[in-house]
């Protein structure tokens, strides 16, 4: 059975599923007790501290064996572990190194989603690692409080190394943290939600370069974990959620349909917490939530199908079950320390970017050597997203943005704060006011693109660079490339 023979079938048969196995008939997912394993959490990476009090973080790009399917172990891919890779968690004004070794057998990078820093350290496409050899990125951490995530940028081959495993999660913390639940893996949990095929044998299938969107899998994991639980032991959770899919849209709700709070966006929290019941997802978004439990219940996280073609599909993806006692935990503050909000100042320079199919931005496709924006530090610019076809995304490194509108309409509160990434929904214009940083460089440049990553990889990317304010007419806009294919 396909998938969409099977989701047929799970429709007709009212249910929909925690599971999707091709063989078993369809099964009630919506069956509390199909959650059966514990839900991972990455583990925290321990940095050491180097003489000069900078902080050094490791990671090795690996390949190994996990059970993505209870007794089925197969090959993935993983940092410092066969699967995914440890939280790095780190505070404003820390001083950090990376030392990241690739023990894969092909060149990867490691990319900090939602980083500000130089584009040397930005670990998209050109700052390739080939096999056996180590990148070690420095910068100070200087942002607001965020969840970030990293993940390989080989160009054209992210989808592929994004879907065998290779992704993280990267905590900022600043003073304002401990306004929300904070202790990690107790009251502060992260969320990685993933969908994927499984073969027969438990072991990852599919082409994530095939079809209008690559992979949309009927399997769907939170942390590595297929059909997981998670014990909470406090009345209140912070869960940190970072949709680390290829393609997939999710529309994230509770079973019993409960109200949360959503506290934070991809690049720092709200000015105050946002109540919703749902709340949508694409890939390479994050969204805090701050969840309520009564003692001794349990309920499903689910996603539900939008209208679009990158989120069908209803699936269970978490039970979360409140202890009997559960430790009382601070109310919610009535308002956040947000990030001031973005101001367009009067005459912002517009630029515009048409996605009219899937491998190109403005007609062109990505081509490494190619700068195609220059952009003065220190900018706060307008950046209007038209997409005349099927559903994309945009993401744009280094910088935070926020959306002015969609269609002229103001995004959902809890969506308004500090963002990276955005939704661009099929035939319609976004526009976002975008803070740019201070690093220059004038030959190194970050991306943008559509993070669905079939689209990122066929070549829906663009580059820009930033350089010092008065010189952007001098910068080349042909750059020497070192790409190994
Ligand atoms: Cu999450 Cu250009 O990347
Ligand atoms: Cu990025
Ligand atoms: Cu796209």
């Amino acid at each position: 059975m396909n998938r969409r023979q099977f989701l047929a079938s799970t429709a007709l048969s009212g249910l929909a599923s925690a599971c999707g196995s091709s063989a078993a008939a369809p099964r009630a997912a919506s069956d509390p007790a199909a959650f059966r394993t514990e839900l991972r959490v990455p583990p925290l990476l321990e940095p050491t501290v180097d003489k000069d009090g900078t902080r050094r973080f490791t990671l090795t790009m690996q390949q190994g064996r996990s059970e993505i399917l209870a007794g089925k172990p197969v090959e993935t891919w993983g940092i410092n572990g066969p699967h995914l890779g440890p939280t790095i968690r780190a505070a404003r004004g820390d001083r950090v190194r990376m030392t990241v070794t690739n023990r894969l057998d092909e060149a990867s990078t490691v990319h900090w989603h939602g980083m500000r820093l130089p584009a040397k350290m930005d670990g998209g496409p050109h700052q390739t690692i080939e096999p056996g050899a180590t990148w070690s990125p420095h910068w100070t951490i200087d942002q607001p409080a965020a969840t970030s995530w990293y993940h390989p940028h080989p160009h054209g081959e992210t989808a592929k190394h994004v879907y065998r495993g290779l992704a993280g999660m990267f905590i900022i913390d600043d003073r304002t943290t401990a306004q929300l639940p904070s202790r990690y893996g107790i009251d502060d949990v992260p969320l990685i939600l993933q969908d994927k095929n499984l073969a027969e044998d438990g072991s990852p299938t599919g082409d994530p370069l095939k079809g209008t969107f690559g992979i949309l899998g009927d399997h769907m994991l939170v942390n590595g974990t297929h059909a997981p639980f998670l014990n909470v032991r406090t009345e209140r959770v912070r869960f940190r959620i970072l949709n680390g899919s290829n393609a997939r849209m999710y529309h994230l709700t509770f079973a019993d349909r409960r109200a949360f709070h959503v506290v934070g966006n991809d690049a720092g929290l709200l000015p105050a917490p946002a109540q919703a019941d749902q709340v949508s997802l694409t890939p390479g978004e994050r969204v805090e939530v701050v969840v309520t439990f009564t003692p001794g219940e349990q309920v499903l996280l689910r996603t539900l199908s939008g209208s679009d073609d990158i989120d069908e599909g209803d699936f269970d993806l978490l039970k979360i079950v409140a202890a009997a006692r559960l430790a009382a935990s601070p109310r919610l503050p009535a308002s956040l320390t947000a990030p001031a909000p973005i101001v367009v100042p009067p005459n912002a320079k517009v630029r515009r970017f048409r996605l009219n199919g899937h491998d190109a931005i403005n007609g062109k496709e990505m081509d490494l050597s190619r700068i195609d924006e220059v952009v003065p530090a220190d900018a706060t610019e307008i950046w209007e997203i038209e997409n005349t076809v099927y559903a994309h995304n945009f993401h744009i490194h280094e910088v935070a943005f926020q959306v002015l509108d969609v269609n002229g309409d103001k995004p959902h509160a809890y969506a308004s704060g500090h963002k990276d990434t955005v939704y661009v929904p099929p035939k319609s214009t976004v526009r976002l006011a975008v803070q740019f940083g201070r690093f220059t460089d004038p030959v190194t440049p970050y991306m943008y693109h559509c993070h669905i990553l079939r689209h990122e990889d066929s070549g829906m990317m663009g580059q820009f660079v930033i350089v010092k304010p008065g010189t952007e007419n001098q910068v080349p806009r042909t750059i020497a490339t070192h790409h190994h294919t």
